[in-house]
């Protein structure tokens, strides 16, 4: 199974073997972690290896997955850094998959020691290690919108692009919550983020880490289908007020 595949069949996995890794597999992921390109130049970051194997290391969280390894990343806090950090680790995450390894995302407040050990700001962790539960699932099994929910076609588009607009829509998201929404023109993508309640504006922070992981899937898809696409932000549509979304990106096609 490769990441592209994976997008389609992973699914989150929280329940691991306390088993050690071998070494090479460990230094293979850091690896590839620290060669992934960045969707947003010029913001450094840090990937940080943190085991439980031996000795707990200082993890707190009323959400924390348990697993025998931790993947964290810690980032310099510019513009957009939180959908770059999300871009990474959603790449990291179907990487994982693809060494037959259990992965899920998970915002854990990282103690005192290991937040002092990494050099940014710590944003989040992937819990990963073997595991004897099932790791790929059906795409029609995973339980997401339907696309009507998420995608709003202005016109006809290739069988390519929808095919990766639905790598979009089967992104993971923090309580499954799948803010993303879609505009497509023939030529055009516009990507809006679905506005959060009021009361729940703290809840922004990790709407932008889910963003981040949509467009890792909508970036990877689109490479392996050969479509040709660039990133930009529309002023008129960023300064746009709109009710229920948020103006994240225009992704142009070809
Ligand atoms: C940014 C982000 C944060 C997440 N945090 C947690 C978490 O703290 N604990 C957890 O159990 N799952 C977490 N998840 C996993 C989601 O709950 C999961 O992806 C979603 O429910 C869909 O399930 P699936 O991945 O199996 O399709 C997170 C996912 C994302 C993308």
């Amino acid at each position: 199974m490769n990441t592209f595949e994976a997008i389609f069949s992973k699914r989150s996995i929280r329940h691991f073997k306390h088993e050690k890794l071998e070494w090479e597999l460990i230094s293979d992921i850091l690896e590839y972690a620290n060669k992934l390109p960045m969707l947003i130049e010029g913001i450094a970051v840090e990937f940080k290896l943190v085991s439980n194997i031996e000795e707990k290391q200082g993890f707190y969280s009323p959400f924390n997955v348990k697993a025998p390894y931790y993947i964290c990343i810690s980032s310099e806090e510019k513009e957009d850094y939180l959908l770059n950090a999300g871009y990474l680790m959603q790449q990291l995450n179907l990487y994982l998959a693809s060494k037959d390894l259990g992965s899920c995302f998970s915002i854990l407040s990282p103690g005192r020691n290991l937040k002092a050990a990494m050099k940014y700001k710590f944003v989040i962790a992937l819990a990963f290690g073997k595991t004897s539960t099932a790791l790929f699932r059906g795409s029609k099994e995973a339980k997401r919108f339907p696309e009507s929910t998420v995608v709003v076609y202005k016109e006809e588009v290739t069988p390519d692009i929808r095919q990766v607009l639905n790598a979009a829509r089967l992104a993971p998201s923090l309580n499954n919550t799948q803010p993303w929404r879609f505009v497509v023109y023939k030529n055009r993508i516009h990507v809006f983020a679905k506005k959060n309640p009021f009361i729940a504006r703290v809840l922004d922070y990790n709407k932008a880490i889910d963003m981040g992981v949509m467009l890792a899937n909508f970036l990877l898809a689109a490479e392996e289908l050969w479509v040709d696409i660039s990133l930009s932000k529309s002023e008129t549509l960023k300064n746009k007020p709109l009710q229920k979304n948020d103006y994240v990106c225009t992704i142009a096609i070809g």
